[in-house]
């Protein structure tokens, strides 16, 4: 069984924590609000720890489950950061979804201590933390994802890496991608089939069985057909992955204009109060014209 640190108890990394820990891992965990750090440790027996340095000292593996690129670097670095604590050998593996650019500054400030470093953001939502059924996109070294990998089995159904540092960012990205035009193409059929005053329940039983089947229909179109938003992946945070996206492809000149577009329409939804939704949230925009 390995010593682990985990930071970052959110809605991701809590339950992520917890599963390293019922798999009898020994785990000491930091999180910035401590109440949180506290309930964890009465939950699953581990310990917690006053900062990130002194969770990550002597542990074999670091996590982190942060926000953004600035909130990975709090925890990451400087003198209080876990990369301080850390031990020549040891692996960084870094869940927040995040840019390319902080994973090849990562695995920089690692390399000089002789410290393994993974970018490794997931998909699956809360429901995949909770159910240990994460996607794992993984960019970094052989040598340390073949290390780390029997790990992060402990929460994921699909562990796999992607290239050098950096890589497992990009791929999130395709994966957020992907996801934006998609919703906005299924609020659009919701929103139509229900002024066509068709049975809009009825159009998705049918039609989630043939070609326009995909796992937002499969599990969205209920709530969106109900006006439901109150839970999911938020919309503060699919802006910040769009972002992401948006200045990517100013570096690789990809075209995103889709993209772009659905990032917009999900600025208006935030204007309406909407930040914390559901990223389904886009048949609002449609349901109230
Ligand atoms: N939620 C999802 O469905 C989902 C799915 C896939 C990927 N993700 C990604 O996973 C990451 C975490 O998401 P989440 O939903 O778990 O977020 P969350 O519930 O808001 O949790 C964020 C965690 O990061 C900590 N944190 C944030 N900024 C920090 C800073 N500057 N210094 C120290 N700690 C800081 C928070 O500490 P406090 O408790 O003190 O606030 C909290 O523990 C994000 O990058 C998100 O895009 C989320």
């Amino acid at each position: 069984m390995a010593k682990a640190a985990f930071i970052g108890l959110g809605v991701m990394g809590y339950p992520m924590a917890g599963h390293l820990a019922a798999k009898g891992h020994d785990v000491t965990v930091f999180n910035r609000t401590a109440a949180k750090a506290e309930r964890w440790v009465a939950e699953h027996k581990g310990r917690r720890a006053a900062t990130p340095r002194e969770a990550a000292a002597g542990a074999e593996f670091v996590f982190t489950c942060v926000g953004n690129d600035d909130d990975v670097r709090a925890v990451a670095l400087g003198p209080d950061g876990a990369l301080a604590g850390m031990s020549s050998g040891a692996v960084f593996v870094d869940h927040t979804t995040a840019s390319a650019g902080l994973a090849r500054e990562l695995e920089a400030a690692g390399k000089a201590k002789g410290i393994g470093v993974l970018d490794a953001p997931v998909s699956g939502g809360e429901a995949g933390a909770k159910n240990g059924r994460l996607t794992v996109m993984v960019g970094g070294e052989p040598a340390s994802f073949d290390r780390a990998e029997p790990i992060m089995d402990c929460y994921g159904i699909s562990v796999m890496r992607m290239g050098p540092a950096g890589s497992g960012q990009l791929t999130k990205m395709v994966n957020q991608i992907c996801i934006a035009g998609l919703v906005q193409g299924l609020a659009e059929g919701a929103n139509f089939a229900v002024r066509a005053g068709l049975d809009a329940k009825k159009v998705f039983d049918v039609i989630s069985k043939g070609a326009a089947q995909s796992w937002q229909m499969e599990n969205r179109h209920t709530t969106m057909l109900e006006g439901k938003y109150d839970f999911g992946f938020a919309v503060d945070w699919m802006r910040k992955d769009l972002g992401i996206c948006l200045d990517e492809a100013e570096r690789n000149g990809a075209r995103l204009p889709v993209t772009a577009l659905v990032d917009q329409f999900y600025k208006e939804v935030q204007a309406r109060g909407g930040g914390r939704y559901d990223t389904s949230s886009l048949m609002l925009l449609l349901a109230k014209l």
